[in-house]
């Protein structure tokens, strides 16, 4: 029996500083979870799940007006974002012989990459959406085209993205995208989690577990060595579940270079099944979070850049450095630079497909 009736809802959110509309979409689930959904950059506005006495709660960070995500571009909140999510070395690749430019919009440690696709990444485009209805399922395909050249990149990109809203409580993304041109790729969602509450404190407190043994270590300006090396004995080890704040500050040069948890953990998952990368829990609440993926890899970031000076969507709550956590189920950074991880590169005539899964519930 359903505990509540699905259905999509379309509302006007605003306007762009370029005078395009920009709606709001929610998405209620037969299963008590509400979603809110905008078309500017597929962003994930609000997000509330049942606590473990079914209290609802907007779990995830964002803002009220499209002004202040124009605004704050810098934390991706809630964002889709392509045509790479994470960095590339120097904002530079070469592909089939051809050197391709990316814009350098992130410098960290002063040193200039390319991050989530560039000036004016997919976070910050208006997609068009058609909302759907499957049985007791509730959904939005949004989808755009990436002209050739956009940011630097090569060929026509063709992307559809899903988002399904099951009664389970599943918040389901299904990715797929086409190009007439060979071009990288690594589609993600980058939206953050405070499972207490989006504005109740930060999440050093949740407990995560990342079923992946391995990391890509980066250097000062966030881009991988190309070295793949274990967790083992080391802060990077969440293969057992720990608390977030237990080893955050401990000495270790991969934590002072993210400042903090910033890096792509490896999952085994050389067939692209859909498996569980990540569970996230927070005891207070009792809320709990599958991360299930094809993608390879897992980019955990602990909101290490947020601080109180970006608005919070509560008059009177402010939010505070690590007030959320990103879990980007993607391919490792730097791909297209780096000759032993798996290819981010998609070629006219193949269908670039990802799946993933972020699986609501709660335990005691
Ligand atoms: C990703 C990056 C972080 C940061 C956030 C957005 O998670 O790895 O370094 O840029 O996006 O603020």
């Amino acid at each position: 029996m359903s505990e509540k009736e699905a259905s999509v809802i379309v509302k006007p959110f605003g306007k762009t500083k370029d005078g395009q509309l920009v709606h709001l979409y929610t998405l209620t689930g037969a299963g008590g979870a509400v979603m809110d959904v905008i078309d500017y950059g597929g962003r994930v506005v609000r997000l509330s799940t049942p606590d473990r006495q079914g209290k609802l709660e907007d779990i995830t960070l964002g803002f009220n007006t499209v002004k202040e995500y124009e605004a704050n571009p810098g934390p991706y909140f809630g964002a889709l974002i392509g045509r790479y999510g994470n960095r590339i070395a120097k904002g530079q690749f070469t592909l089939d012989g051809q050197a391709y430019s990316l814009p350098t919009n992130n410098t960290p440690a002063g040193v200039p990459c390319s991050l989530h696709g560039g000036d004016k990444g997919f976070d910050a485009i208006v997609w068009h959406v058609e909302p759907l209805t499957e049985g007791e399922t509730v959904g939005l395909k949004l989808s755009m085209t990436s002209p050739d050249g956009d940011q630097g990149y090569p060929g026509t990109l063709k992307v559809d993205v899903t988002y399904w809203l099951t009664p389970e409580n599943v918040w389901k993304i299904e990715y797929e995208a086409t190009t007439d041109k060979a071009t990288p790729i690594n589609l993600t969602q980058h939206l953050y989690f405070n499972l207490k509450g989006q504005a109740e404190g930060d999440i050093l407190d949740h407990t995560l577990t990342l079923f992946a043994d391995k990391i890509t270590p980066v250097d000062k300006g966030l881009i991988p060595t190309g070295k793949i090396t274990s967790v083992a004995g080391t802060p990077f080890d969440f293969t057992a579940p720990h608390l977030i704040g237990e080893r955050i500050t401990a000495k270790d040069e991969q934590l002072d270079f993210g400042c903090g948890y910033d890096h792509n953990w490896v999952l085994n998952n050389p067939k692209g099944k859909l498996v569980k990368a990540a569970a996230l829990f927070e005891k207070t609440t009792g809320r709990l979070v599958e991360v299930w993926t094809t993608e390879p890899a897992i980019q955990f970031y602990s909101g290490n850049f947020l601080t109180d000076e970006v608005p919070s969507k509560t008059p009177g709550k402010k939010l505070c450095r690590r007030g959320g956590l990103a879990l980007e189920t993607q391919h490792s950074p730097d791909s297209p630079n780096q000759p032993n991880f798996p290819s981010t590169i998609l070629r006219p005539g193949a269908v670039y497909k990802s799946t993933t899964e972020y699986r609501f519930g709660t335990k005691e």
